[in-house]
């Protein structure tokens, strides 16, 4: 079998030893495999090059991908799908193991219909992936944040602060939440869940009157408006509101791509090569249209099609409970 591999959209921490993985049980099994270039582009442009075990050397701890991502708008049209049909034929290509997110889980059913064996993996920080509890790259981010958390926390108490954090996550609060709940956020603000700026500015407040030296809150990036064109306002809009009414001295923080860098964790290497090798095996056994998650502890296999129109939902509690800890 001659597979392909591909990473497409938002580059993740971990997409690296997704693709070592693949490219080794691919070859242990007796494929031929090819690495191809910055996403569906790569399709497009003929840029794929065959890997051996010496090209995936070394990058199991590295964040990016050696791939290279993009986010390909030719290969929506149909002149794109034409064309990307006849590379992938031209070079023989019978399997292809696309990681990224629910943008290239589309693409990667586009090429099942024109015949080619297709198998998802999720990878992107976001975390917004239905079915999986979780995506390649996520863990990693949301322990970038909590570092950048504790830092912010020391100058924030040391100037009796309130600090505003903007985290991504287009338009989902998962990384939001995850880093406000085991960092120890005062509030954290999510597209998901209606918010009340008031009632925010009177515990802040509060939390000044019962002498907390600080209060850290966490804002996604979504929050207002268009999850297309994020304009990065909603932490300033945040920001000046709160300190118009409470008086305070605010700072604000957006973290931004520093997010999506980074040595992956043990946790997001662990997911991704299993995810990897899994991708394999499924190509080999005849499958197609899947995607490989990681719910309950363990490697699960889910419909694409229910991959992509699956809502994940923020967990309520996990909600509540930053609230409880912080106000208790
Ligand atoms: O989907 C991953 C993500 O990092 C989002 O959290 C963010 O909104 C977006 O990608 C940023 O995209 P770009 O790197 O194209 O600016």
């Amino acid at each position: 079998m001659k597979i392909g591999v591909l990473t497409s959209g938002g580059d993740a921490p971990g997409m690296n030893a997704a693709i070592r993985a693949i490219v080794r049980k691919a070859i242990f099994q007796g494929c031929e495999v090819y690495g191809i270039k910055r996403g569906f582009s790569g399709i497009l442009e003929g840029d794929m090059v065959k890997m051996d075990s010496l090209s995936v050397a070394d990058i199991l701890h590295r964040g990016g991908t050696i791939l290279q991502s993009a986010r390909c708008l030719e290969f929506k049209t149909p002149e794109g799908q034409a064309l990307a049909k006849d590379q992938l034929e031209k070079l023989g290509l019978n399997g292809l193991v696309i990681i990224g997110g629910d943008g290239s889980f589309r693409g990667a059913q586009v090429l099942n219909k024109m015949g080619f064996q297709t198998v998802g993996i999720p990878g992107t920080i976001d975390n917004d992936i239905g079915c999986t509890d979780y995506s390649i790259g996520f863990d990693t981010a949301v322990n970038t944040v909590l570092d950048a958390m504790n830092k912010i926390r020391d100058t924030a108490s040391s100037h009796n602060r309130t600090c505003i954090i903007e985290v991504m996550g287009k338009n989902a609060g998962f990384i939001a939440v995850s880093a406000a709940l085991t960092g120890g956020a005062e509030a954290v603000l999510v597209p998901e869940v209606p918010y009340d700026l008031e009632s925010l500015a009177t515990q802040i407040t509060k939390n000044v009157a019962r002498k907390k030296s600080h209060s850290v809150v966490l804002v996604a990036e979504g929050l207002f408006g268009d999850p297309n064109s994020i304009d990065h306002s909603s932490s300033f809009k945040v920001g000046n509101y709160l300190s118009l009414r409470t008086g305070l001295d605010i700072r604000v923080t957006i973290l931004g791509h520093l997010q999506r860098g980074g040595t992956p964790t043990f946790f997001d290497r662990k997911i991704a090569t299993l995810m990897g090798s899994k991708a394999i095996d499924l190509l080999l056994a005849g499958e197609t249209e899947k995607m490989i998650g990681y719910s309950e502890n363990r490697i699960q296999i889910y419909a694409m099609d229910e991959a992509i129109n699956t809502k994940k939902s923020l967990d309520p509690e996990q909600l509540e409970l930053v609230n409880i800890l912080a106000n208790a």
